[in-house]
């Protein structure tokens, strides 16, 4: 096992989490709530906080991600309110100009005092922007990822040159001026298993997010970006998301599991393939047959602490991942489980390893 797993909380700013089911805890949209599951988090020795950023929800009986709150301006006061954890926000770069997204990230920077990173987001689903008046549906993803690249080229000038002026495709800047430039670079992480988010990953990003429908896969597509990376003359750490259900016994959790899957919000989850690009009816058709399951909205694990870390060290060791960034049905309740019982035995084995 690598010997210096990271592991991270997705923080819950959006209303209901990751879980779609009228059955499962419901963490608000709301700065407090989320300020303690950071504080938690560090207080249990996890490595990173990310919070994701969303426009629109997916509606439903649980009105999923219905109320969110903004991922920049959360986690500076949660950098505020922690000293340890590395606190990742998230940024669309198809909505801020590099000379904003630079100085924001500085100013983030200082709060969290060398802490930060910066989630770089090109903005993928149209029911969010359709809404502004940003999407235009005859824009490709290779498209997106170009605009992508030039903002991202664009606020690394802005972090280390005293002045940019650039005319590209995308973006005008004119002896652009973006000072204090950040004591040190802010880390970048891109999410995305696209041929084209790869490339963007290899090229920029301290850690990329892949998501894989089997450990086979994820392994591929972790050396992919880790082979890429080198080929840049780069290095890049390669996670993955996993949600976790942690109870006293294997059984006691997997009644969680099911319970959980008895309120799923075949609506919301609809909704949420729709705000994919899958057709309404597909994915209503699709929805109605879904299993239980699919209340949860990542690869999860129930079980013991035994169990679980069992399992964790699993995924990290045969998909070849640097870190993993877990999911809580139930924040305030199991990440303390998970700092007390399961985390040590992780440690544990990465010590005997
Ligand atoms: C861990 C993780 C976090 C993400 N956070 C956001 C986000 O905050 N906002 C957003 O619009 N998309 C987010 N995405 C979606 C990605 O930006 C991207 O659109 C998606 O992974 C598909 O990328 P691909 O088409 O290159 O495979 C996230 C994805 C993952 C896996």
């Amino acid at each position: 096992m690598n010997q210096s797993t990271e592991y991270g909380v997705f923080l819950p700013n959006a209303a209901g989490g990751w879980m779609i089911s009228s059955t499962a805890p419901y963490p608000p949209a709301d700065y407090d709530y989320n300020r303690e599951v950071a504080v938690l988090a560090e207080e249990a020795g996890l490595d990173f906080v990310m919070a994701m950023a969303k426009w629109r929800g997916f509606g439903g009986a649980t009105d999923h991600w219905g109320e969110t709150i903004e991922s920049m301006t959360m986690m500076a006061g949660i950098a505020e309110a922690t000293s340890r954890v590395r606190i990742w926000a998230t940024v669309h770069a198809n909505m801020q100009n590099p000379a904003f997204a630079a100085k924001v990230f500085t100013t983030l920077q200082q709060i969290a005092g060398g802490r930060a990173g910066m989630n770089i987001v090109n903005g993928a689903y149209a029911d969010e922007f359709e809404q502004m008046g940003l999407w235009d549906p005859s824009v490709t993803k290779a498209e997106r990822y170009r605009m992508t690249t030039e903002w991202t080229e664009l606020v690394l000038r802005l972090w280390s040159e005293d002045s940019v002026t650039h005319a590209g495709e995308f973006f005008t800047l004119n002896d652009c001026v973006s000072k204090p430039h950040p004591s040190t670079r802010p880390t970048i992480i891109s999410a995305g298993t696209s041929e084209e988010g790869r490339a963007f990953q290899a090229r920029y990003a301290d850690g990329a997010f892949l998501g894989a429908d089997s450990l086979d896969d994820m392994r591929v597509l972790a050396a992919d970006v880790h082979e890429r990376a080198i080929a840049e003359g780069r290095s890049i750490k390669a996670y993955s998301m996993l949600t976790v259900v942690v109870d006293e016994t294997d059984a006691a959790a997997e009644a969680r599991a099911v319970e959980y899957g008895r309120g799923l919000d075949r609506e919301a989850l609809a909704n949420m393939r729709r705000s994919w690009g899958i057709p309404a009816d597909r994915a209503l058709a699709w929805a109605e047959g879904a299993s239980g399951e699919q209340a949860f909205q990542t690869a999860y694990v129930t079980g013991s602490p035994e169990t679980v870390a069992a399992h964790i060290r699993s995924v990290v060791d045969t998909a070849g991942l640097d870190g993993l960034m877990l999911i809580f049905p139930d924040y305030l309740a199991d990440l303390p489980v998970f700092g007390e019982r399961v985390l040590p035995l992780l440690r544990a084995a990465e010590a005997d390893a």
